[in-house]
């Protein structure tokens, strides 16, 4: 049984679309990443939105809900919902494509930018490498790693909207995750987190570990950046 209704304004068509208002059945429980399935099953299929997992694992589902990135699929409408109504739209800082879905491609180029892969230099003859769980090591690696990619900080962050070649919070703090791992051998990531696009640029305001939804700090996990390239410098290695 549902328990009355929900005005949902929801952006429609690319950058220059608007908004088109659906009213939408409450359910307890219901979250927002349920509203926009609704609205796309029973009242306009053409309604374009991105989501796999449902439970917060895949990183697709992430949208601006009343003003504030977040991941739909978490998020309930009861936390987020003023006066039974909501706006959804799509991702900031990234282009749109259409209704709610954008384009990840410059996202996920800038995690390639930033060296974002693994790069091993061990082999199979090798024993395996081992990383003490109590060592600050391991604690700077795990703070950052369960990363899902959703964008969410990147839309959050202001640095990125003011230059859009920034490399922004989630691909720094994966290079961060392999800077401070021992069995990663990539020398150059660091020269390629240094330029004017990289670590430098962040104003430190902390948007991005508000908002994501892992509860990782990108804001530390840059401060971790900055060190390490400053101490290359020292070291002449930059
Ligand atoms: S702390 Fe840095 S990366 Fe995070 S939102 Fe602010 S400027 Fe962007
Ligand atoms: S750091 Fe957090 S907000 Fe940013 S992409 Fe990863 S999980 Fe999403
Ligand atoms: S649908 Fe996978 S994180 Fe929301």
């Amino acid at each position: 049984m549902h328990q009355g209704t929900l005005s949902v304004a929801v952006w429609r068509g690319d950058a220059s679309g608007s908004l088109q208002t659906f009213e939408v059945p409450r359910f307890p429980s219901q979250t927002v990443l349920d509203v926009v399935t609704h609205i796309q099953r029973h009242l306009d299929p053409t309604l374009a939105y991105r989501y796999a997992c449902r439970v917060g694992m895949c990183g697709s589902c992430a949208m601006t809900v009343n003003g504030a990135p977040r991941w739909t699929c978490r998020t309930h409408v009861d936390r987020v919902a003023k006066n039974e109504t909501l706006e959804v739209r799509p991702l900031r800082n990234l282009p749109v494509i259409r209704d709610l879905v954008t384009d990840m491609r410059t996202f996920f180029d800038k995690w390639e930018r930033a060296g974002g892969h693994f790069d091993g230099s061990a082999t199979k003859s090798d024993d395996f490498a081992r990383i003490a769980p109590d060592s600050a090591e391991r604690k700077s690696i795990d703070a950052g790693i369960e990363c899902i990619g959703c964008g969410v900080c990147y839309a959050a962050c202001d640095v990125v909207k003011w230059n859009p070649d920034y490399l922004g919070p989630a691909a720094l703090n994966r290079a961060w995750t392999l800077v401070a791992d021992s069995r990663d051998s990539n020398e150059q990531r660091l020269h390629a987190v240094a330029g004017d696009a990289g670590c430098h640029a962040c104003h430190t305001h902390l948007s991005c570990t508000e908002r994501c939804p892992k509860h990782i700090s990108p804001t530390a996990s840059i401060a971790g950046l900055k060190r390490a390239v400053a101490k290359a410098e020292i070291e002449g290695k930059l």
